[in-house]
């Protein structure tokens, strides 16, 4: 349902200051980053933050997995997720920031980073799966941004609720490289970051990039072979008793963000810095396809991409925490609802 202003400021008014309990009321349901709305920005799941929304129906249920191949074909296989009306066929994937830095172009979806003078560095762009996945295989078919150092380009499965993560990152600092990771409930260890060699500039060409992803092993491959194994055995911490090994439902994500300019030393000399900036530089990531093999499901029925699929996004930073992968990128956080939101008091 639409709210007004009037109603919104009525809202407002009545702001609960209880934490941990519902804040958000029936007219505007889905909490996310201390407001509260009605649409897919802060209704999708993964964003939605359930327990503070207005009751345990309010934000949306993950979409499941659909087996398929996004070509990019066209305009329709990204939309604005301020746009997004709710089904998942339609689009395929949701651009996830403000304003959008992505579009359709010449059959690729092209992610483009600019330079915001205000915060002296680049502001990028997030693609998500409109779908949702749980084990299964991702390939996606990838020209990197590696053409400076600073510039990051990453292609990951993210459940920002859990922060299990599975990473591919490419930095403009080693343009021949691309490196793996992953993430369990957050945890930042940097050591089980692992580069690998591309065997040219990710940048100048395009490659195909698998996370192959089941219940027992993480693969990765890079043109269909594969470069990394990790083993669920591998990650059992005796101390904690669990395995460290993302297991939760996550989306995928396509991100291009600024690591040289991040503020964050970590992230600068792992991305390298100062990413070169003047005010009309344009940094562009491409994606061909991106192909979606459920686990269990049948393999991808055609290459057509009006369905649907799934994209997360991320990048690895010190501070971050696995849920958002990166910490670098430019938060989530809506910044031009379409509704006013109610802030939380
Ligand atoms: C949640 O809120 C909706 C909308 O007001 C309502 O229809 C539904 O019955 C509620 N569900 C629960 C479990 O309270």
């Amino acid at each position: 349902m639409k709210i007004t202003s009037v109603l919104a400021a009525a809202t407002l008014a009545m702001a609960s200051t209880t934490f941990g309990q519902s804040t958000c009321n029936e007219w505007a349901p889905c909490y996310r980053e201390g407001y509260c709305n009605t649409d897919a920005a802060f209704c999708l799941w993964g964003l939605c933050d359930e327990s503070k929304s207005y009751n345990s129906t309010s934000c949306w249920k993950p979409e499941g997995c659909v087996s398929k191949v996004v070509n990019f074909d066209s305009s329709s296989d990204i939309v604005p997720i301020g746009s997004y009306a709710g089904n998942p066929d339609t689009n395929a994937f949701l651009s996830i920031f403000e304003p959008d830095n992505t579009q359709v172009s010449n059959s690729n979806l092209e992610l483009r980073m600019t330079y915001d003078a205000s915060a002296n560095k680049g502001f990028g762009a997030t693609a998500k799966s409109s779908h949702t996945i749980q084990y299964g295989r991702v390939t996606a078919r990838v020209k990197t941004a590696s053409l400076a150092k600073g510039v990051v380009t990453s292609f990951i499965i993210i459940n920002e609720q859990t922060g299990d993560e599975i990473d591919f990152e490419w930095v403009g600092l080693n343009p021949d490289q691309v490196q793996t990771n992953y993430y369990y409930k957050g945890v930042l260890d940097y050591t089980k970051m692992l580069p690998a060699n591309v065997g040219s500039d990710s940048s100048a060409a395009y490659h195909d990039y698998t996370i192959d992803w089941s219940e027992d092993k993480i693969v990765w491959l890079v043109d269909n072979k594969p470069i990394r194994t990790l083993n669920r055995a591998d990650t059992y911490d005796a101390s904690t008793g669990v395995y460290a090994y993302p297991t939760t439902e996550g989306r995928i994500a396509l991100s291009i963000w600024d690591g040289g300019n991040s503020g964050q030393q970590g992230t600068q000399e792992w991305s390298g810095y100062p990413t070169p900036w003047s005010a009309d530089t344009v940094y562009k990531a491409y994606f061909d396809t991106v192909t979606v093999e459920c686990a269990g499901g049948s393999t991808p029925s055609s290459s057509d991409d009006s369905g649907s699929e799934e994209p997360s996004q991320t990048g690895k930073d010190e501070e971050s925490s696995g849920s958002d992968g990166g910490s670098h990128e430019p938060t989530g956080a809506p910044e031009n609802p379409k509704c006013i939101p109610r802030p939380l008091v």
